[in-house]
């Protein structure tokens, strides 16, 4: 990645340009979130309903006055202790903002991500468009489909719909960010992710309410459109098998299940399963709760590419990014159409 890269990167956002942006969760597809048409080609590009609001991205946490109508002590506090990072806060929406971004709701969802790449394209903007400079960006992923965590995920996913790809190499935390609500009586989550939840409670001083539980009702996550129960899904089905009891076992019955139907079954667990049948493929194993949100979706694309019909996944115990990671595993079970 060069500087020259970088400043192109920005000349072709203010020019209403489409960039995809590494950042440490997964790589996102960028517009100037100032340009209410460049935002409204990210919708098309991703096959995404325009209700669905996006995420802004900030090159610090002191301009948030600037697109946030209000900030209420708790973001201070949070954008304090985990900015740059993974954690998207929803404040009320600050005029300048354009509604397409927000999907013509009165708030605005706000974060610094931590990724050198996306740092320095946030600073080179800024320098184009000083006190303007903010990058709004979905997911780089068509409509629906896993987030790409690689520079070739986003050129798989999107060919030529995207004008720049800035390559920053696969990203370290794997999984989305974690979406807090600062707009009601309570901070609620609207989105599990990369920052765990027991580390929010600890600077809130509260636990937050979960609007989406990890193994509760899906649907619960509608509070932020596109959170829908099925969603991140692989080609593959999947089949979710508790951390407990006799997992091999429960692998090879359901293996034998899938392969009884002439189906090709993969395996994708936190640690090699011993004794597994011949005819399974075994994915590399996803290691404990933060390696397994790292290599996560790189997994189910993965799966994809061997044209697996079945998937068993061994869940992460909870708590944590484990609660992240079955959050997600259990949306990419979800069908709502065969
Ligand atoms: O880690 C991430 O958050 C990545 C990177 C690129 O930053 N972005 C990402 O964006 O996951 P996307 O568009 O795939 O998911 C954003 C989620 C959606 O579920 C959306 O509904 C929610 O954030 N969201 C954004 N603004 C919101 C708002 N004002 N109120 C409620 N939910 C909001
Ligand atoms: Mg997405």
């Amino acid at each position: 990645m060069t500087s020259e890269e970088i400043e192109r990167a920005a000349q072709l956002l203010v020019e209403g340009g489409l960039v995809a942006v590494p950042t440490e969760t997964v790589y996102g597809l960028g517009a100037w979130a100032l340009d209410p048409v460049a935002v409204a080609r990210i919708f098309t590009v991703k096959g995404r309903p325009a209700g669905h609001p996006l995420i802004v991205h900030l090159g610090s946490g002191g301009e948030l006055d600037r697109w946030a109508a209000e900030v209420p002590e708790s973001a201070a506090r949070l954008a304090a202790a985990f900015w740059p990072g993974p954690l998207t806060l929803v404040l009320s929406r600050h005029p300048r903002v354009p509604s397409v971004v927000t999907g013509g709701r009165p708030t605005v969802g706000l974060r610094v991500p931590a990724h050198p790449v996306a740092l320095a394209l946030l600073a080179a903007l800024d320098r184009l468009r000083p006190g303007d400079a903010a990058i709004a960006a979905p997911s780089a992923n068509r409509f629906g489909r896993v987030s790409p965590t690689t520079a070739a995920h986003v050129r798989a996913d999107l060919d030529d719909d995207v004008d720049m790809v800035l390559d920053g190499g696969p990203c370290a935390v794997g999984v989305e960010s974690t979406i807090v609500d600062l707009t009601g009586e309570r901070p609620e989550v609207l989105r599990l992710g990369g920052l765990e939840i027991e580390d929010l409670a600890r600077v809130l001083g509260e636990m937050p309410v979960v609007a989406s539980a990890p193994d509760g009702d899906a649907s619960a996550g509608a509070r932020a459109p596109g959170m829908l129960a099925s969603h991140y899904a692989p080609r593959a089905q999947l089949l979710l098998v508790e951390p407990a009891g006799d997992v091999a076992a429960r692998v090879a019955a359901a293996v034998a299940r899938g392969a009884d139907g002439g189906r090709r079954v993969a395996v994708l667990a936190p640690e090699a399963v011993l004794d597994l049948p011949d005819d399974a493929i075994e994915l590399e194993p996803a290691g404990p709760p933060e390696d397994y949100a790292r290599v996560l979706y790189d997994r189910l694309r993965q799966a994809d590419r061997l044209r697996v019909d079945v998937l068993i996944v061994v869940l992460p115990p909870r708590g944590g990014l484990g609660d992240t990671v079955r959050d997600r595993l259990r949306r990419a079970a979800t069908r709502t159409s065969p």
